[in-house]
C-alpha cells in the first residue's frame, strides 16, 4: 500500500519537474525578439521586453503550477483507493479488549504438555491471552518441555528451591509450603513484575475446554464491576456426569465456596492479600471468612476444566474418588454475546432465593427412588450440619465443607441434578450466615 502511494507521488513530483526544466530551457533557449528600431537598425531588445519575457514566462509556469496543482488534488482525493482505511474517531472511544494473561504453575510433571497444548489450541489470540509458565522445582525434564514451546508460552522460574523450615508435625505437608511459595512469587511476577491487571491461574495438571478463554473474557468485566465477587473460576465441585444439566451449557452461578482449579483474580484483590499470603495451604485460606469476607465466586454448571493430576501433593485418594469424574464442557458457548446481568448480586440473590424456596420440599426417600412428580425443580431440606453430610452423601455430592461453606454452595444451598430432576439442598428458609464450626 505505502510503496504505491509513494510511486504516485514520485511519479507527480517528476512529471512537474521536468516540465518546469523544459520550459525553462525553452524560454531561455529561445532567440531574442527583434524588433526594428526607429532607425531602421536592429536593435537588442530593450529591458522592458525581458521583463515582458519574464512575465510570459511566469504566466506559463503559473498555468502549469495549476494543472500540477489539480493532479495533485486528484491523487489526494483517491487516495482512500490505495490507503488502508484511517480509524474513526468513535472508534477511539471503544475500549481495546483487555489482555488477561493464563499463568500455569507447573513443577516436575512434564504432562504440563497436556496442559500447555490445550491451552494453545483454544486461545484465540496470542496477543490478548499470552500463557506465563511458572516453573518451581526445578526439574530439567519438565523445564525442557516448556522450553519446546519457544516463544509461544513465556517460561518462568521459580528462583528459591530450598526447603522450607515446617514443624515436624508437618513435615509430610512440605510440598503445599512449596505451592504456597510458589504461587506468591509467580503472582507478584504477574502483577508486579509484568503489571498485568487480571490473571487466570492453571494448574499443570488441568485441561481446559474450548470455550475456556471465551467464558474468562466475558466474565471479566462482571468481575471488575461486582466489588462482591473476588474470583471466576471454571470449576463446578459436583459437575460429574448425571449431576449436571447438559442441555445448559451456558448457565452461570455464584458461589460462597472458593473453587480454584482454573480461576481469575483481579491485581486488586492480589494486593490485598499478598501481605498475609499464608505459608501453607493457600486455598483452603481463602476459604476462611477474613480472607473471603462474604465474596462470591461464579462457576459453571459445566467445568471448563478437566483435573488429570493423580500424582500430585495430596496423592490421589480425592482424585479416584470424585475428580477424576468431573465433566469437561465440550459444547462452545459464546458467552461474550450473552446477556449476563443475571448474574449481578441483586438481582442474582433474589432470583436466587425465589426459585429455591418457591420449590416443593421432598424428602430424601423420594429423591433417592425416583418418586419425584413434576418436573421440578425440588428442595431438600438440611437443617444441620450432620443431615447436610449425610444428605450429600448419600445422593454422591461433596459432603464436605470449608468454614462453614458447602463446596459449590450459594447462601447454603448446593444446586445438582438428581436423576434428572433439579435438586436444592437447601438450609431451611431465612438464612443468614454460615457456621465456620461445620466442618
Ligand atoms: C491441591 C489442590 C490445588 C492447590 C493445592 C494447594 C485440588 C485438585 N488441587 O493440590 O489446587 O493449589 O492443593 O493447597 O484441589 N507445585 C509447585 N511446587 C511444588 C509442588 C507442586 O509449584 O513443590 C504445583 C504443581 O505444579 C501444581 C500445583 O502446585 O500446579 C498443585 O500441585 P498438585 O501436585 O497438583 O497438588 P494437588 O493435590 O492437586
Ligand atoms: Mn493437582
Amino acid at each position: 500500500m505505502i510503496r504505491k502511494r509513494g510511486s504516485l507521488i514520485f511519479c507527480g513530483a517528476f512529471l512537474f519537474v521536468t516540465w518546469n526544466a523544459l520550459m525553462v530551457l525553452l524560454l531561455w533557449g529561445r532567440p531574442p525578439t527583434m524588433q526594428l528600431g526607429e532607425g531602421g537598425e536592429v536593435a537588442e531588445l530593450p529591458t522592458s521586453d525581458m521583463v515582458r519575457d519574464l512575465l510570459r514566462m511566469t504566466d506559463a509556469f503559473e498555468e502549469e503550477l495549476a494543472r500540477q496543482k489539480n493532479i495533485l488534488l486528484l491523487i489526494q482525493n483517491h487516495q482512500s483507493l490505495w490507503e488502508p482505511p484511517k480509524r474513526k474517531k468513535e472508534s477511539v472511544l471503544v475500549p481495546a479488549q483487555p489482555v488477561i494473561p493464563v499463568l500455569v504453575i507447573a513443577c516436575n510433571r512434564v504432562t504440563v504438555r497436556r496442559c500447555l497444548d490445550k491451552l494453545l489450541q483454544h486461545r484465540p489470540s496470542a496477543e490478548l491471552f499470552p500463557v506465563i509458565v511458572s516453573q518451581d522445582c526445578g526439574h530439567a525434564d519438565t523445564a525442557e518441555v516448556i522450553r519446546s514451546y519457544g516463544d509461544k508460552v513465556t517460561h518462568l522460574k521459580q528462583p528459591d528451591l530450598s526447603d522450607i523450615p515446617v514443624r515436624p508435625e508437618h513435615k509430610k505437608f512440605q510440598g503445599y509450603y512449596k505451592i504456597s511459595r510458589h504461587y506468591r512469587w509467580a503472582l507478584n511476577q504477574v502483577f508486579k513484575s509484568l503489571s498485568h491487571s487480571s490473571v487466570v491461574i492453571v494448574e499443570d495438571d488441568l485441561e481446559v475446554a474450548p470455550d475456556f478463554f471465551e467464558y474468562f473474557g466475558a466474565l471479566l468485566p462482571v468481575l471488575k464491576s461486582d466489588p462482591n465477587l473476588w474470583c471466576v473460576s471454571a470449576w463446578n465441585d459436583n459437575g460429574r456426569d448425571g449431576y449436571v444439566d447438559p442441555a445448559k451449557a451456558e448457565l452461570l452461578y455464584r458461589t460462597d465456596f472458593f473453587p480454584g482449579l482454573g480461576w481469575m483474580l483481579l491485581r486488586e484483590v492480589w494486593e490485598e492479600l499478598e501481605p498475609k499470603w499464608p505459608a501453607s495451604f493457600w486455598d483452603d485460606w481463602m476459604r476462611q471468612p477474613e480472607q473471603r469476607r462474604g465474596r462470591a465466586c461464579i462457576r459453571p454448571e459445566i467445568s471448563r476444566t478437566l483435573t488429570f493430576g493423580r500424582q500430585g501433593v495430596s496423592l490421589g485418594q480425592f482424585y479416584d474418588k470424585y475428580l477424576r469424574y468431573i465433566k469437561l464442557n465440550t459444547e462452545y458457548v459464546p458467552f461474550t454475546t450473552l446477556d449476563l446481568s443475571y448474574l449481578k448480586e441483586k438481582t442474582y440473590r433474589e432470583d436466587f432465593e425465589r426459585e429455591v424456596y418457591n420449590a416443593s420440599v421432598v424428602a430424601y426417600e423420594d429423591v433417592r427412588q425416583g418418586r419425584l412428580k413434576g418436573a421440578g425443580p425440588f428442595r431438600l431440606q438440611y437443617s444441620s450440619k450432620n443431615s447436610f453430610k449425610v444428605l450429600a452423601k448419600n445422593l454422591g455430592i461433596m459432603d464436605d465443607l470449608k468454614s462453614g461453606v458447602p463446596r459449590t454452595g450459594y447462601r447454603g444451598v448446593v444446586s445438582f441434578l438428581f436423576r434428572g430432576r433439579r435438586i436444592y439442598l437447601a438450609p431451611p428458609p431465612g438464612w443468614t450466615q454460615y457456621d465456620p464450626s461445620w466442618s
